[in-house]
């Protein structure tokens, strides 16, 4: 039986050697500075009825360095409101993960500079990679080593400001109009009852799908059949086709199969929380499995596609207003970059 030792923390118990996983609590950073669509008509060829049409985003927020809105900025800023919300201090974490693409330099990870500014004292951190799934990617491994009885109260943490790597020339607006900055949180807590965590999980890659989605850093990052431009360096190169169609199915197949791993049917998942990335792709997988749209929330109007913050950006909200209960079943859910997607079926 671990004691949760190696995680660094305080207070350190003796924990069942699979204890269960609970969420306690939950919280949300985003920029100050609200990006509308008739902000964009005023800088591109572009025009509030085709975003809204095709992709169900009116606004998104972007950061500002200068207000301290940084990546880690960000992922601090929620992780506090998290650890308030919880009710609980930062000395009490003992593992922090943090879900990003968008780190604000290659070393140090965001991870570090969260445990340091919240004082956990010395907690494991560590950032992942895993694009859009990467929020839900963090929830399966943070749960998973908490379940093993080696940690005893994480944060994970899904933070990007993706509108550094944008173009908001009209040469970018079929991607640029998509995206917005932000930060999610949740505390996850070791308890004595087992029967509290995830029941079923899915986490999968496609790395022959990248050239669908990629940020070149160099020349010699562009794929083969993809023509080099300098004006694309730095910037989200997406086949928005591509992404749609692998989003579509991806999301359907994801939901059956973790519902069959679970032997759950789709009516005993009280909410599913999905990867903001498009209303129509949500729509789709909706309408399949005749899930009500009060159990599917939808806040990408508000922020666009925040990347690995848009699921716990979304939870939060509903959590906030009392919706989401012990004893519920909830579905998280992403696809992404790479190409990766996942789920993390949890029994609250
Ligand atoms: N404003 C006005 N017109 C535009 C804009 C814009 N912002 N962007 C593109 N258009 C034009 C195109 O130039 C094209 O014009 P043309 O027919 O004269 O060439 C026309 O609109 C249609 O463009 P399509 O690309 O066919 O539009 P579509 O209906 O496929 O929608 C979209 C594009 C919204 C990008 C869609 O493909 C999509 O949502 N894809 C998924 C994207 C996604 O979810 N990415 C995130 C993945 S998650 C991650 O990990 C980062």
């Amino acid at each position: 039986m671990s004691t949760g030792v190696l995680g660094g923390g305080k207070g350190a118990r003796s924990l069942p050697s699979r204890p269960g996983v609970r969420l306690a609590g939950t919280g949300t950073a985003v920029p100050a500075t609200r990006l509308t669509n008739a902000d964009l008509e005023a800088i591109m060829e572009t025009s509030d009825e085709w975003i809204t049409q095709r992709t169900g985003i009116r606004a998104r927020h972007v950061h500002k360095v200068e207000l301290g809105e940084t990546t880690s900025g960000l992922a601090i800023a929620a992780a506090r409101s998290a650890l308030s919300n919880a009710g609980m201090e930062g000395s009490e974490v003992d593992l922090v993960v943090v879900a990003t693409m968008t780190p604000d330099s290659p070393t140090p990870t965001v991870s570090c500079g969260v445990a340091s500014a919240i004082r956990t004292g010395h907690a494991a951190a560590l950032d992942l990679n895993g694009a859009c799934s990467g929020f839900v990617y963090g929830l399966n491994v943070a749960h998973d080593l908490m379940r093993a009885g080696s940690y005893r109260a994480a944060l994970v943490i899904g933070a990007d400001r993706i509108t550094r790597h944008l173009d908001y020339s009209t040469r970018g607006r079929a991607t640029s109009v998509l995206f917005g900055d932000g930060a999610g949180a949740v505390v996850l807590r070791a308890t004595d009852d087992a029967s509290k965590g995830i029941i079923a999980q899915a986490m999968h890659s496609d790395g022959e799908g990248s050239r669908h989605l990629f940020i070149p850093y160099t020349r010699e990052d562009f794929p083969p059949e993809e023509e080099f431009e300098e004006h694309k360096i730095n910037r989200v190169q997406m086949n928005g086709a591509a992404v749609f169609k692998f989003a579509v199915g991806t999301f359907s197949v994801l939901i059956e199969r973790t519902l069959s791993k679970a032997g759950l049917s789709p009516e005993q998942v009280d909410h599913y929380v999905c990867h903001q990335s498009n209303a129509r792709i949500l729509e789709a997988a909706r309408e399949r499995f005749g899930i009500p749209g009060e159990k599917m929330p939808m806040n990408i109007d508000r922020y666009g596609n925040t990347v690995a913050a848009s699921v716990p950006l979304a939870f939060d909200e509903i959590r906030r207003t009392g919706r989401v209960r012990e004893g519920q079943k909830v579905m998280f859910l992403a696809f992404g970059a790479g190409l990766t997607w996942g789920s993390s079926l949890w029994q609250l």
